[in-house]
């Protein structure tokens, strides 16, 4: 599925608001209580991912562990569940897996070179304290603008907040830019998404960009203090003209959301365009700070965007992502919320020098008792078997190990009851050992002769992450009708001998509201 986020998000800018806040609610991120009861008792509202208390949002913004809490901010408009007037909010959150909303985090200067907008960015702790960099959006005259699609010319630059706040509550912006221009000589596509790490006596930082007519690109830079930045050169960029490239014929293509980190004995540089997201391994020479790619794929098949990282308390690599809505514009405004954050993935690098996504294990706590197949040598007992497993009040997770033997298979996720409508259904065939289709969708996998391929969903109210093999993720929205949620089943097609395990967890709510407080 492909979703033109550029032409999506400027045919909402300026379009009439449609509040569910009031003035001072919008300030705590406090519901009024029909608006909250109406939110928590809607069956497509996930109860185990973290989204807003209400109203629209996107990109994970500045994730961090610090002082013993998570802290999670993401783009956010106060004023309905529609792109527009971003801010920051904030969540946090002792696990990566209970939330507790902490209201808005940042929120446009008028005046400032945010007055339009404070779009993505990062956080990191210098000498202690929390800075946040981002992009300041405001409107300008079209010949100095970054952002120019014939209807809106705004100027991206590169701004700076700090917090001496211990709950990151409140944050102080520098009032003039940090990064006030692109690089000079360079025909920009777009400027934003910073994102600065440290390493040896610097701070480098990787930001979003495109050159005109020829593609996605990612500018480097480096600082000493985070506030003085020298432009070094394109980290990355894509190979070849834009026109070679039949799905992403954007001459204004821009890669946003970059993010470059070590991991194992690699590096991985990320990046999302045109409604997907990507990530390239290789090498980096540190001197030089040249990046060499040598494998590269997609983070994830489905409704997945603009992710971003942060180590955890234990150091490990955890990927967020924007899980965006495929329904109609005037369906999610009327259900007062939309966009959700990702479960929190765990990154590892495979020895074939290949990204790793699974889930982090933080999620097992919410599992209710493990429904299990006994498999036994009879077909029939275990389709009956399978019949009686359950999701209930579509919430839950299911794991699944099967054989790549001579046998194809396919497994379905459907409604329990009158209603069996097909949610999902993944299908292997021995004779493309090296696919697994999802609803018609090939993701690819590399897998020894013996392994068995294994599939791992969560379902969460209207989405499903699924996971194989940890090589490749699909995030897949699905939106029941009526106003109450039910169970859901599983199906399988094909010789149950094929199955090496199948369990099924019903998943406990993190909240008693759906998060509406
Ligand atoms: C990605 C993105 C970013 C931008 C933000 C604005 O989804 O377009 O490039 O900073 O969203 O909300």
């Amino acid at each position: 599925m492909k979703i033109d986020r550029r032409d999506f998000l400027f045919s909402l800018v300026g379009t009439a608001t449609l509040s569910v806040l009031s003035t001072s609610a919008r300030a705590s991120s406090l519901l009024d209580s029909a608006v909250a009861g109406r939110l928590a008792s809607d069956p497509r509202r996930p109860q185990f991912h973290l989204l807003p208390a209400a109203n629209w949002m996107n990109d994970p913004n500045g994730p961090i562990y610090f002082r013993g809490k998570y802290h999670m901010f993401y783009q956010y408009n106060p004023n309905g569940a529609f792109w527009g007037d971003m801010h920051w909010d904030h969540a946090v959150s002792a696990d990566m897996v209970h939330w507790k909303h902490l209201g808005v985090a940042l929120a446009p200067t008028p005046g400032g070179p945010d007055a339009d907008g404070c779009f993505s960015g990062t956080a990191v702790v210098q000498d202690g304290q929390v800075i946040f960099l981002y992009t300041g959006v405001r409107s300008v005259a079209e010949a100095q603008a970054t952002i120019k699609d014939g209807a809106h010319s705004l100027l991206e630059t590169q701004c700076l907040a700090t917090s001496n706040d211990p709950e990151l509550k409140t944050w102080t912006k520098l009032p003039a830019p940090v990064i006030a221009a692109p690089p000079l000589g360079i025909a920009v596509t777009g400027f934003r998404d910073p994102s600065p790490w440290r390493q040896g006596d610097w701070w480098y930082m990787t930001i979003g960009s495109g050159i005109e007519g020829k593609g996605g690109a990612v500018l480097l830079y480096k600082s000493k203090n985070l506030r003085h930045w020298e432009f070094m050169h394109i980290l990355a960029q894509r190979e070849g003209s834009i026109a070679a490239v039949p799905e992403h014929q954007d001459a204004r293509e821009v890669w946003e959301c970059p993010e470059f980190f070590a991991l194992g004995d690699k590096h991985v540089l990320i990046y999302s365009t045109s409604g997907k997201s990507y990530w390239m391994a290789g090498t980096l020479e540190p001197h030089a700070m040249s990046f060499h790619a040598e494998t590269a794929g997609v983070l994830d098949y489905g409704s997945f965007y603009a992710p971003k990282t942060q180590l955890d308390k234990a150091e490990i690599r955890i990927l967020w992502g924007w899980i965006p809505e495929t329904r109609k514009i005037e369906e999610y405004k009327a259900a007062g919320w939309a966009g959700l954050m990702s479960l929190p993935r765990v990154l590892t690098m495979g020895g074939d020098g290949r990204l790793r996504i699974g889930v982090a294990p933080e999620m097992n706590q919410l599992r209710k008792p493990e429904q299990a197949l006994d498999v036994t040598a009879d077909d029939e007992k275990n389709q009956h078997q399978i019949d009686g497993l359950r999701i209930e009040q579509y919430s839950g997770e299911i794991m699944c190990a099967a054989r790549r033997d001579a046998h194809p298979y396919e497994l379905s996720l459907r409604g329990a009851g009158v209603d069996a409508e097909i949610w999902l259904t993944v299908k292997y065939d021995p004779l493309h050992p090296g696919q697994v289709s999802i609803d018609g969708t090939q993701l690819p996998v590399s897998l020894d002769e013996k392994a068995d391929l294994e599939l791992h969903l969560y379902i969460d109210g209207s989405v499903i992450e699924l996971f194989v093999n940890k090589q490749a993720a699909c995030t897949k929205r699905v939106y029941c009708p009526g106003n109450s949620a039910h169970d859901l089943r599983l199906q399988w097609a094909g010789k149950t001998s094929s199955i090496v395990n199948l369990s099924v967890w019903n998943m406990a709510p993190i909240s008693a509201d759906r998060l509406t407080n």
